[in-house]
């Protein structure tokens, strides 16, 4: 009886340590691991400019579990090196502008269940409302993702010939929320408005009216496509340009 007791709590014991090793994420106290934090104990000569007066852990500290505690977001503390925001949207749209007609390449990140997809997908930008649109074929799986979680990510990055993604970076992160507009919506033809007159038209066909209109178009795709409309909550610039400035490279626009 007296073994059998001791051998239960060895096993327990066990069990507990295990519990402890295989400690998940969440177990995390607040603002994350340490390990991800800036030592600040001396400030290198390229780091960023911020106001007079501030201290070092004013934005090297932790700050509870959210993006704010994070690099790019600790740059909000500081009105030196911030640009005013209509730098920071001339920037944006000049970025996102492809050939002028505002339809860039884009990486779309959803989730399902806890688990990632980036998609690479075209996008065209409204530069009056920065609302963004895609038109995809139906039964794709990041319509299903998009379907059961709304929140998205993209990102742009200007591809370099030569390279030099660190000097020359140029790209925009953006937060936001989509939402899905099948042919029967109220929005699928504003959003079709907006998309289709950036496309090149298709190929002359004796079936196909020379020059198609946008609405023979947009009657088109209103069957078997989907819209995916993303209102951007928070936009990243990263333009190392911006330096020349006196800016820093990372910029913040967030939705007023
Ligand atoms: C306004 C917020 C702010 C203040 C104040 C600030 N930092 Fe930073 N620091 C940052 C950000 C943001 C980064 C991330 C790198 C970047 O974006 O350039 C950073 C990065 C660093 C790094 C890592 C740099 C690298 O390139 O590896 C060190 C070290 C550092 N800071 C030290 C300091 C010290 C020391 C002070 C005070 C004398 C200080 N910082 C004050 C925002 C700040």
């Amino acid at each position: 009886m007296y073994r059998k007791s001791i051998l239960c709590a060895v096993v327990l014991a066990l069990a507990l340590m295990k519990g402890l090793c295989m400690a998940q994420p969440t177990d995390w106290p607040p603002g994350g691991p340490k390990y991800l934090y800036v030592k600040p104990t001396k400030k290198p000569p390229h780091h960023g400019v911020y106001d007079k007066g501030m201290k070092c852990l004013d934005c090297h500290k932790w700050d509870g579990t959210d993006a704010y505690t994070s690099a790019t977001m600790a740059i909000k503390k500081t009105k030196t090196g911030r640009a005013p925001r209509e730098v920071v949207e001339k920037a944006i749209l000049e970025t996102l502008k492809g050939k002028g007609d505002y339809r860039e390449i884009y990486m779309l990140s959803t989730s399902f269940d806890n688990k990632p997809l980036a998609t690479v997908i075209e996008f065209v930008i409204d530069p009056k409302t920065f609302t963004m649109y895609a038109v995809s074929e139906k039964q794709t799986e990041k319509l299903f993702h998009i379907a059961a979680n709304p929140n998205v990510s993209l990102a742009y990055v200007k591809q370099r010939e030569d390279y030099m993604y660190f000097e020359g970076a140029l790209g925009v992160q953006i937060v936001g929320k989509a939402q899905q507009l099948k042919g029967t919506d109220p929005g699928f033809e504003e959003a079709a408005r907006v998309y289709i007159p950036t496309l090149p038209l298709p190929k002359p066909a004796p079936t196909i009216p020379q020059p198609p209109t946008v609405d023979m178009l947009i009657e088109a795709i209103r069957g078997g496509k989907i819209i995916t409309k993303v209102v951007p909550e928070r936009m990243v610039i990263m333009n190392r340009k911006f330096k020349d400035e006196g800016y820093h490279a990372v910029q913040i626009w967030e939705r007023q």
